[in-house]
Parts: structure tokens; sequence; C-alpha cells
């Protein structure tokens, strides 16, 4: 079953019936909110809130273990994560949707593997394509009849946060080949991975980052840029449940 993982400023699937809710919690803690399921026509879907609903919990205190370890509990077998990002690249403004192909982790002290602990043996995962790619096309399909303002190839920067990043910080994310930057990508993919999950990953500009525009970053900017483009997120949300 397809799985939506919402980021800031998507806390419910509204409009979507609700048929059940799951408020377990797993071996490594409780999910972030209760996994909600929902019916689209004839199609099931799970949705869960990031960051909690309401929104609280801040990208670095997410605890992304119980969240991937729960939707699997589920019956989650693919997972579309929506994020707010900020635009490296001069291209990609606010709203501008990006489909990353490839990601870096700059993040430090997160709970990042499920293998660990009382291990029989030491595992390492494949992860040089870090996002699935039939998941990835599927939403490129979805995302062409909805804007013209997208693009299908991207390096995602995750970053630790909450703080944004300093125009240094930005420069050399750019000087890494990195397009966009948000703060909850990881270990969230690399989780999915471990779980044998498809993941991949619907980005929603929200600001230029830091120094790619003169302006400094406001809350208000990045609400009026949530409020603009969540609503074609919405909409290949409801396509990708149908397809
Ligand atoms: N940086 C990191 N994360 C973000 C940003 C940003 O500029 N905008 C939204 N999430």
């Amino acid at each position: 079953m397809l799985a939506i993982i919402g980021g800031t400023g998507l806390t419910e699937l509204d409009g979507l019936k609700v048929e059940k809710e799951f408020a377990d919690g797993t071996q490594w803690g409780s999910p972030s909110a209760p996994i909600v399921q929902v019916r689209l026509a004839q199609r099931e879907a799970l949705f869960l809130a990031r960051h909690g609903n309401p929104h609280r919990i801040p990208p670095h205190q997410v605890n992304y273990r119980a969240n991937l370890a729960a939707l699997q509990k589920c019956g989650a077998s693919k997972i579309v994560a929506v994020n707010a990002v900020g635009g490296v690249n001069p291209d990609m403004g606010a709203t501008h949707i990006n489909i990353p192909d490839q990601l870096i982790d700059y993040t430090h002290g997160r709970a990042c593997t499920f293998f660990e602990g009382d291990l029989k043996e030491v595992t390492h995962i494949d992860f040089t394509y870090p996002y699935s790619e039939p998941l990835r096309r599927q939403l490129i399909e979805e995302i062409a009849k909805v804007t013209d303002d997208f693009s299908q190839l991207g390096t995602y920067a995750c970053t630790q946060g909450p703080r944004l990043e300093t125009a240094a910080e930005v420069k050399k994310l750019a000087r890494d080949g990195c397009d966009i930057v948000g703060m909850t990508g990881m270990p969230e993919a690399a989780l999915a991975r471990e779980l044998g999950i498809e993941y991949a990953c619907l980005a929603l500009v929200v600001n230029p980052a830091a120094g790619v525009s003169t302006n400094i970053i406001t809350m208000a900017e990045i609400e009026k840029a949530v409020e603009e483009g969540m609503g074609r997120i919405r909409q290949v949300i409801g396509a990708m449940i149908l397809k």
C-alpha cells in the first residue's frame, strides 16, 4: 500500500475518507502521530504527519525509526515523502517542485539505522541511488499534469536544523552540487531502504535558500509559498493514490 509522509504544510489529507487510525508504538518508540488509513475511490493509502499533528516536532527530534517501522507495520510498501525545501539552485524558486534523484546527508547525531544493537551480522545497504526510480517516474508523470514549474532531477541536501543555513553554508551546498535543501530527508530515505520500502521525495520549494536571494528568509514568505504550492502537491498525491 502507498504511504504519504507529510511535512511542513501537510499535516492532514483533508477531503479523504478516514477508514482507520493506528496509534500503536513500535520497538523504536511511537511515531510522530497516529497513522491514518484513508480511502479515495476504491483505493486505500496511509498518511503520517512527520512533525506530528499539530505540527510540533522539530526535524532533528523526529523519531524517524518509529515512523518508518510503524508505516511498515501498517502495510506500507511504497512511500512518497513530501518535503518543504529551500532552493539552492537559483532556477528553483518558491513553489517550484523538484523530484530529487540524489541526496547528501549533512545531519549528525540522529538515530539513523535499524541495524545496530544486538546484531547477528553487520549489514550495509546499497544506497547508490537513494530514491526509487519507478516511484520517481510515477510522480513526474503526475506532476507534469498539474504544472510546468517542476524539475525531475536534483540533489537534496539534508541539513541538521532547526536553524536555517548561513549564506556560506548554502554556497558550499551549491559547490557540492546540491539543488535543494531541507532538514528531514535523512535518515528517512535510508531507513526506508533498510526496510525494503520504495521511497521517493516530492519536494516543494518554499524559499530561495540563504544568500540565494538578497533578502533574509521570513516565516511569512515560507507560509505564503506553502499555501500557494500545497494545492498542487495535494493533487499529485490524490493522483498517486489512484494509480
Ligand atoms: N533550508 C533548510 N530547510 C528548509 C529551508 C531552507 O532554506 N526551507 C524549508 N526547509
